[in-house]
């Protein structure tokens, strides 16, 4: 029988705090694919496979979570949400607004989010104001209006929005049978990791359901979570909040996560760890995964990517483990990146007469 996927709400409905009566606001996001990336899993000794999140409506994993909010917005009969975002969040933002009926009001730092996402915030008629600031300083304004002014916040301080992308961990464990032994993923404000975390430990327990009872636990086992953020804006790595983040990869230029405590229980409860990478060690494993696994992401989708090829250098990748890398954005988000070489010079595109001997010539074929 025909079966179209209908969305993280419905689909895991019994583990969200949905109920039957909730006018779900979906643009049909998760489902999406869990690639097994050879080349890392040659170069580890691990079977490593990617989960990209690239392929959600808006282009990110921010969708899982923003169905929720929006579907919670529309249930507290709000009119207008706002959101704080490096960008992928007030391209969710401003996707699923739309379709819930809402305004959306989207604080964004000047000049350091992608043309990608400003663009789709704006083609879905959000009002985008640029804030002289950072992204911290915009989650500060979003939260003090969300507080005195009638806009509902849809940042992940706002539980619903982990609520919706545990959805993640739900959907990894279902593909491979059982939760793999080490989960990697990029860190900015700390909502993925710690609803991950949620996900994983809700699926290896019995889980109390509002709507179905008891349900059996799902996997047997947790995996430690491996968190990296740019060497530049790397306040859990630091120990503390950092008041000028700085890294290329924009999406995750923050200095005062959210999710702070979450995200630290999530490392410390799974055995895992929060590690740095440098801006050139998460451009060269963009380069890794669009030129060797076809897999085309954001630089700060790379993050995680950069941090395992960095561990296996360092000896400390154990092999014949089962590792899972959620990449977090598409690359057509900020394609830019791909036009420079490794040397950091622009890529030009060769020109070519319009006749097939020239392009023959220019391909180094001979005639058959
Ligand atoms: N990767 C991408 C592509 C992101 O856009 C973000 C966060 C992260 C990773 C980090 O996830 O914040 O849950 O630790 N982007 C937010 C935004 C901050 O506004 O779009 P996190």
């Amino acid at each position: 029988m025909a079966h179209q996927w209908r969305g993280v709400i419905r689909e895991y409905a019994e583990r969200l705090p949905v109920t039957e009566a909730t006018k779900v606001i979906t643009l049909g996001e998760g489902g999406t694919p869990l690639v097994h990336a050879e080349k890392l899993s040659e170069l580890t000794g691990s079977v490593v496979y990617l989960k990209v999140e690239g392929m959600n409506p808006t282009g990110s994993f921010k969708d899982r979570g923003m169905t929720m909010a929006m579907t919670a917005a529309v249930e507290a009969g709000a009119k207008a949400v706002v959101c704080a975002s490096t960008g992928n969040t007030s391209a969710s933002a401003a996707a699923y607004a739309t379709a819930a009926g809402l305004k959306c009001a989207v604080l964004v730092p000047e000049g350091k989010i992608s043309m990608g996402k400003l663009s789709q915030a704006i083609a879905h008629g959000a009002t985008l104001l640029q804030v002289d600031g950072n992204f911290d300083n915009c989650l500060d304004i979003a939260r003090k209006l969300g507080e005195s002014y009638p806009v509902f916040l849809v940042n992940s301080v706002n539980p619903a929005r982990i609520q919706g992308q545990k959805t993640g961990a739900f959907e990894v464990v279902d593909a491979l049978g059982d939760a793999p032994d080490i989960h990697v993923l990029p860190v900015g404000n700390a909502g993925n990791i710690s609803a991950y975390w949620k996900g994983y430990k809700e699926y290896s327990a019995p889980f109390e359901s509002g709507t179905a009872g008891t349900l059996p636990a799902v996997s047997t086992k947790t995996p430690a979570m491996w968190g990296f953020q740019a060497a530049g804006a790397a306040p859990f790595v630091a120990g503390h909040p950092i008041t000028e983040p700085d890294t290329i990869a924009t999406a995750i230029r923050i200095g005062n996560p959210a999710s702070w405590d979450t995200a630290v229980a999530a490392r410390d409860e799974s055995g895992g760890l929060i590690e740095a990478v440098t801006d050139e060690e998460i451009l060269d494993a963009h380069r890794w995964l669009s030129s060797k696994e076809g897999v085309f992401v954001e630089p700060g989708s790379a993050a995680g990517v950069a941090g395992l090829i960095k561990k296996h250098a360092a000896g400390q990748v154990p092999t014949g483990k089962t590792i899972v890398i959620t990449v977090t954005g598409h690359g057509l988000k900020d394609p830019q990146w791909a036009l420079r070489t490794a040397d950091g010079s622009d890529v030009q595109p060769v020109s070519v007469p319009n006749d097939v001997v020239s392009v023959a010539n220019e391909l180094g074929l001979d005639a058959k």
